[in-house]
């Protein structure tokens, strides 16, 4: 099966409109491309729960600050689409940025509230980037599912706002994080990092787990936790914190005591590169990807 390229609004509706007319299921994709095995996993769970899968690749200019990295986001469609394919999705939505806004675009969509801490804080736009294209790539798309990965765990609280608020029929499945076998957090941002950098970054993987055990040991008291984290975080030299909290699971407000879900979440520079990870403590909403 060869992947099929689609590159204008014109040619996905019409494509749309034709798997609709017959009945048939779509899950949906969304991501920025360089994709790696994360992403792989959302296409493969989309390939086995919907007749199509339409994996969209867009490096969304709107999510990104004035100073982040969208001239450095790397760009590979070919590479890309073999490992579409490979996962078993059929078509690739690739539009370039006016066929996504349109010049003289006026219209965006906001999700209030849950946007406000974590990432929000340090990247006070984008969100606003997120819900606007995900919300444009539902309206082209109409999928039955979309698949979104826990590790951007905000990005997918507050998708799972704006489909309900915005009556979006669109089931919203949330898929763990994938991990390098020492624990790394898959990212397309990975590929920033020196070897020794990627030796560094590994404390984030590192404190959440040591967080982790620490709950796992009976400890509920936030400031325990996170000093836990903060402890295990502070052994390796050159990891700049933006954040680490521990907040509710579904509202993201922090929180004193572990009493349902909560996210335990981190973001950081480690050299070029600013990762983020997390990791649920108590029961979580996130689908086991069996495959
Ligand atoms: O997670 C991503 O790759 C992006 O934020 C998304 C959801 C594709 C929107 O551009």
């Amino acid at each position: 099966m060869r992947v099929e390229i689609l590159r204008t609004r014109a040619e996905i509706r019409k494509r749309v409109r034709s798997l609709r007319r017959v009945g048939e299921s779509i899950g949906l994709v969304p991501t920025m491309g360089a994709l790696h095995e994360g992403h792989a996993s959302l296409v493969r769970r989309s390939v086995r729960d919907n007749r199509h899968t339409i994996v969209t690749i867009f490096v969304n200019p709107l999510q990104f600050g004035p100073s982040e990295d969208l001239a450095a986001y790397p760009r590979q469609l070919e590479a890309d689409a073999r490992i579409v394919e490979g996962a078993g999705a059929g078509i690739l939505f690739a539009p370039s940025p006016p066929e996504v806004y349109p010049e003289g675009d006026a219209t965006f969509v906001t999700v209030e509230g849950l946007t406000r801490g974590l990432c929000g804080q340090c990247r006070p736009s984008h969100f606003r980037g997120v819900t606007t294209v995900v919300a444009k790539l539902l309206l082209l798309a109409s999928p039955d599912r979309a698949y979104f990965g826990q590790k951007d765990a905000q990005q997918a609280r507050v998708i799972r706002r704006m489909v309900l608020d915005l009556g979006f029929d669109a089931e919203i499945v949330v898929l763990p994080t994938v991990r390098e076998p020492d624990g790394l957090a898959l990212s397309s941002r990975n590929r920033y990092l020196s070897p020794e950098e990627r030796t560094r970054a590994l404390a984030l993987s590192r404190a959440l787990a040591a967080a982790r055990a620490c709950f796992a040991s009976g400890e509920r008291r936030a400031k325990a936790l996170l000093e836990q984290a903060r402890r295990s975080l502070s052994e390796t030299p050159g990891v700049e914190l933006d954040y680490l909290e521990l907040v509710d699971d579904e509202t993201l407000e922090p929180i004193d005591t572990v009493s349902s879900a909560a996210l335990l979440a981190v973001a950081a520079r480690v050299g070029p590169a600013r990762l983020i990870d997390n990791v649920v403590l108590g029961a979580s909403r996130v689908v086991a990807a069996e495959e």
